[in-house]
């Protein structure tokens, strides 16, 4: 079956107890499986994989390099300077989904800039879980 990478980076295993006023109340769990099933609804497998560190996500995306066609990111705050994952994502050769809960844009100045954004196809922010959904139509729509 076809392939595509989920990945959510550091803090976010604790949606639906982690400031639920920015996040939600929905667990990453919920968000997942909101995407898992708009893949499937395409024909892709989505594999999910959370990291709390960024040589795990840098270490994950270069190893999608062979087996993914596309990746949704969530990199949490690794977003912000994490500039490894910006060189890993850089040298892979599919379409990225940036993706966000919040509108970092609408937060603190030091969200406003996003290290991932330049090497992303596109960005999804701001929309809280129903992103999740979007994200995989907009790969989908990248892989046509
Ligand atoms: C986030 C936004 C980041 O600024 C923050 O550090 C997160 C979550 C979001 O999904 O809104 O951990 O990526």
């Amino acid at each position: 079956m076809k392939q595509v990478l989920l990945i959510s980076g550091p803090n976010l295993n604790l949606l639906g107890e982690r400031e639920p006023e920015i996040y939600g109340e929905s667990t990453l769990d919920d968000y997942v499986t909101r995407a898992e099933s708009v893949a499937a609804e395409y024909g892709y497998e989505l594999i999910h994989r959370q990291y709390n560190d960024e040589g795990s996500i840098v270490e994950e995306i270069q190893l999608a390099r062979n087996t993914y066609l596309g990746i949704i990111i969530n990199p949490g705050a690794l977003t912000h300077y994490g500039w490894s994952i910006h060189d890993a994502l850089a040298a892979f050769e599919g379409p990225v989904i940036e993706l966000h809960l919040s509108n970092p844009n609408a937060r603190e100045s030091w969200r406003h800039t996003s290290v991932v954004a330049p090497v992303a196809t596109g960005s999804i922010i701001g929309l809280g879980g129903y992103g999740y959904e979007l994200a995989v139509h907009a790969l989908a729509d990248a892989l046509k």
